[in-house]
């Protein structure tokens, strides 16, 4: 797989609109603000396929791209972001929920966090969650270009003990560099249906 060949498929407010299940999906999960959307774009090689911003919130709709006409991406909104009026989160949040436990053909969410925080909270109850509802689940840890190398290798371990994974279940990634991007993708590609 090649993720050469990337169009926008469309934006879902609501589980009644989702795309017909005809691909398998990857999802990308994560604080709001943590580089989901960057994550995405970095893959594609393209710099504005997802819109980014720096302030929290931007995405507020599951967005729905195929990759080489076989794998769909789905770039989700943000959690724990506090200025969102209450009413949205929780629409967003029940958004988000709903298609992760029913979506028949989610074969991975991929969680992104930031290299350089502490385990938060709620991305720990997200994978453990995801391992409670046997959903395939990919860490990534993102921003690594903020960090020197030692450093990096540093807070990936903390990182770990926190999620309780091991170092081949996650990936050390920044969206400016193209760091780990040949490896998330290489993960990704083995959830294509043959
Ligand atoms: P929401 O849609 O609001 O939930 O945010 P998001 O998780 O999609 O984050 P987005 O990709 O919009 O990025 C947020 C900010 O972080 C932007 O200013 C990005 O340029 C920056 N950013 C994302 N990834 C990286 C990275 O790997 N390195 C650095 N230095 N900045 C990054
Ligand atoms: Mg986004």
């Amino acid at each position: 797989m090649k993720f050469e060949n990337v169009q926008f498929l469309q934006s879902v407010f609501s589980l009644k609109s989702l795309p017909e299940p005809l691909y398998s999906e990857v999802a990308f999960a994560g604080r709001s603000n943590v580089g989901k959307s960057s994550l995405i774009n970095r893959l594609v090689n393209r710099r504005s396929l997802v819109k980014t911003s720096s302030k929290p919130g931007k995405t507020q709709s599951l967005n729905f791209f195929i990759v080489d006409e076989k794998l769909y991406l789905v770039d989700l909104p943000g959690y724990g972001f506090a200025k969102v009026p209450k009413s949205v989160r929780s629409s967003w949040q029940q958004l988000i929920n709903g298609y992760l436990e029913n979506r028949e053909t989610l074969a991975c969410v991929v969680v992104i966090v930031d290299l350089r925080h502490e385990p938060k909270d709620y991305d720990r109850d997200l994978v453990e969650w995801l391992r409670y509802n046997d959903i395939e689940f990919l860490l990534v840890y993102t921003k690594a270009d903020k960090l020197t190398g030692n450093k990096q290798q540093q807070k990936a371990a903390a990182l770990d003990a926190g999620f309780t994974v091991t170092p081949d279940q996650r990936i050390i990634f920044s969206a400016k560099t193209g760091k780990g991007s040949e490896q998330v993708k290489s993960a990704l590609a083995s959830y294509v249906k043959r």
